[in-house]
């Protein structure tokens, strides 16, 4: 057989091409992280400084001049200068005609100025491509490098060319790049690093409602009531029973609510017969925030499981001390006591259930972690986040539904007419399952599936 040819090239020996100079103003933490950065990923770069001979340490190899002539000397400036300090760029309008301008600026408060950083920079100078970006890191990303979670840098600006040249260095830099659009969505992304936990604002003002309000109808049935109708003060079980009982039902209620808006959104898409309608706006603000929802639930469930550990602890002396006295008077009478299984039954089974249950919150609340999620395909992940997560709400409604047991049918349980609060939580966990039992049923199933598909029904005219 002839051997297969292979043509081998020689290595170029012409000189490999200079690196990109790119320009910074501003010898800040910021500028100087971020010239460190560019070092590193291999470009040149020139600071552009009042006072290019006393401007502090700057990263090893970065030159150092006067603005107007490191201007010159780049196509592309970053501008890491306060606002409040770009009236100097307006003199340098000559230099930086048709350059490339980044501005990372940010403010100190959200609406500060009625025009965002990057339009009054793009006023100032208007013959240069104004590029908003980057100001979503910070100069301890940019020291460390990017990580999963600050990955991400927007992008915004007039010119297509320019944000191009701007988001070739991102990714050089490691970062990956979402285009925003025109400058005049500056302001929204100036407005990024001023927002507070935005997602997790309804979940944990949703936490703290139904707390308070559980707390106060404890409260009210457990240690009022004995008071008013015994005259026994068992107030002392506001730190450990009665967290005990809220906490569990927060959780419960908060789980079923992250599956409540994807059943009401298989229900619109039903009546409407197409996916193609907008939901309302609460149902899409819901929906966004269903993995804040879980995972306060998560933190709620945890609570659970910690003072449901140490109640034991609590009574230990005291049911070990009565324990040993009823075995002791057993012993003396020569009784021993039967063991009723229906009781070890109910009592192993909703151990059980609950134990599972909040292994599967465990699994699910791994899941959502960033880091795993982008491990799994989108199949995984949806088959994770739904399948388990109605696995795990049923486990956890079955736990307390066998804690309850015949309880719900004794008057005396009713204190003041009002149901105990693991009555209360069962209400949405039951409406959730049983209307996902309805979805499932084949003809609503095969409907919804084929309207996910794209299908639309044309009602008759
Ligand atoms: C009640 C154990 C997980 C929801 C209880 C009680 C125990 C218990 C001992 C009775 C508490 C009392 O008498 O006051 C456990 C164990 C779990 C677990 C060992 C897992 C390791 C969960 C999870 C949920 C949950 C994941 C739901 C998200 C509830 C509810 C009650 C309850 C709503 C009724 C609270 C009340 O009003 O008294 N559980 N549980 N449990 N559990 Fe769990």
């Amino acid at each position: 057989m002839k051997p297969e040819s292979v043509l081998l090239c020689p290595l170029d020996t012409a000189a490999a091409p200079e690196p990109e100079l790119l320009c910074i103003f501003g010898t800040g933490d910021f500028g100087r992280s971020l010239g460190q950065h560019l070092l590193q990923s291999g470009y040149r770069v020139v600071y552009g400084s009042r006072r290019p001979h006393s401007c502090g340490p700057l990263p090893q190899g970065a030159q150092v001049m006067s603005h107007a002539t490191a201007a010159q000397s780049s196509s592309l400036v970053f501008i890491c200068v306060h606002r409040e300090n770009y009236g100097f760029l307006e003199t340098l309008a000559p230099q930086l005609k048709g350059k490339v301008l980044v501005d990372v600026s940010n403010n100190l408060k959200k609406n500060l100025y009625s025009e965002a950083n990057a339009e009054y920079l793009q006023r100032l100078i208007p013959e240069a491509h104004v590029v908003k970006g980057l100001n979503t890191l910070s100069a301890w990303t940019l020291q460390n490098g990017p990580s999963d979670a600050n990955r991400q840098v927007y992008l915004c600006g007039n010119s297509a060319e320019a944000k191009q040249a701007v988001g070739k260095i991102a990714v050089q830099l490691g970062f990956t790049v979402l285009d925003r659009g025109s400058l005049s969505v500056a302001k929204e992304l100036e407005d990024f690093p001023l927002q507070l936990f935005p997602e997790w604002r309804l979940p944990l003002r949703l936490a703290f409602g139904l707390t308070t309000c559980f707390f106060i109808y404890v409260v009210i049935r457990d240690v009022i009531y004995k008071y008013v109708d015994q005259g026994k003060d068992v107030s002392f079980r506001m730190m450990v029973s009665l967290p005990n009982k809220v906490f569990p039902t927060v959780s419960l209620i908060m789980l079923s609510l992250c599956y409540l808006p994807g059943i009401i959104a298989a229900i619109v898409q039903l009546y409407r017969g197409t996916k193609y309608k907008r939901f309302p706006n609460w149902l899409d603000r819901w929906m966004l925030c269903r993995k804040q929802i879980g995972l306060v639930a998560l933190g709620f469930a945890f609570l659970h499981v910690i003072y449901t550990l140490i109640i034991p602890i609590r009574f230990y002396t005291e049911c070990l001390r009565n324990v040993l006295c009823q075995c002791h008077f057993k012993f003396k009478e020569n009784k021993t006591a039967d063991l009723d299984t229906t009781i070890a039954w109910y009592t192993d089974s909703y151990y059980a259930m609950g134990i599972l249950g909040f292994a599967g919150f465990v699994l699910l609340g791994i899941t959502s972690l960033p880091s795993v999620s982008n491990a799994l395909s989108w199949r995984e992940f949806n088959f994770i986040q739904s399948k388990l997560g109605y696995i795990t709400l049923f486990l956890c409604t079955f736990h307390v539904y066998l804690y309850g047991w015949d309880k719900f049918l004794f008057p005396s349980y009713y204190k003041w007419c009002t149901p105990s609060a693991y009555m209360l939580s069962l209400v949405v966990p039951s409406i959730v399952l049983v209307l996902k039992l309805l979805l499932l049923l084949p003809c609503v199933d095969r409907t919804l599936t084929r309207l996910r598909q794209g299908w639309e029904r044309t009602d008759p005219q």
